[in-house]
């Protein structure tokens, strides 16, 4: 049997990462490829329980190495239970966020030092990495406002501009470093953003049948 594909969507809030998780699924169960979506943090029990820690507001702030080990714990779980499972029954993974988002967030976000990251990725999850990420980018105050500045933010979306200014820029050079990585530019209009993310997953399933 032919193994799935791990296939993950970054980008920052408000970047439209699930109106474009919708047109790839379209397209996969139009091709009659064999898929599940799932999420970071997140995706298993435990998983969506850490995601309830780390994105509730506590008083004290959270350390910032306890909010990176926290992303990683759930993803252990994920990997394990979820990930790697679905792929070697070949089905195709559709991840919602995944490690670059720990790249973006807890490295340039948080300022610690992607090394480390680099490391901890290694030794937690040494046989998987995305075969193809589409990166949705957007400027940070297109973002923002298109998120919505609601009444309950949480704690990532309650962060200042330059937070998220830094981790655009830890995406952007993410994706100049790899070729796995397709950016769009999600700041057009959603009709043509949405036509160029079918098409790219349709040259995608093309390219992995042949
Ligand atoms: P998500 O559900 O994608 O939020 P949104 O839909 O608002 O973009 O992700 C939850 C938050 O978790 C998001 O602000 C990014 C953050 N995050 C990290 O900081 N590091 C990580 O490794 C992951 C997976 C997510």
């Amino acid at each position: 049997m032919l193994r799935g594909r791990l296939i993950t969507i970054e980008g920052l809030e408000g970047a439209g990462k699930s109106t474009s998780i919708d047109t790839i699924a379209t397209q996969l169960n139009d091709h009659g490829v064999p898929f599940i979506t799932t999420r970071e943090p997140g995706g298993t029990d435990l998983g969506e329980n850490v995601r309830k820690i780390l994105l509730a507001h506590a008083d004290i702030p959270m350390h910032a190495m306890t909010e990176l080990l926290l992303m990683f714990a759930a993803r252990v779980e994920h990997v394990d239970k979820i990930i790697t499972p679905a792929i070697e029954a070949g089905r195709w993974v559709i991840c919602d966020r995944f490690t670059d988002s720990s790249y973006a967030y807890q490295g340039g976000g948080r300022g610690l030092a992607l090394e480390d990251i680099a490391t901890l990725e290694s030794i937690l999850i040494p046989d998987i990495k995305p075969d193809y990420t589409l990166m949705l980018d957007v400027p940070v105050e297109e973002g923002l406002a298109r998120a919505g500045r609601h009444s309950s933010l949480d704690r990532f979306e309650q962060e200042e501009v330059a937070f998220f200014e830094r981790a655009r820029q830890v995406f952007l050079k993410r994706s100049e470093a790899h070729d796995r990585f397709y950016v769009i530019d999600a700041a057009r209009e959603v009709a043509s953003v949405q036509e160029d993310i079918a098409q790219w997953i349709v040259s995608v399933i093309r390219e992995t049948s042949t």
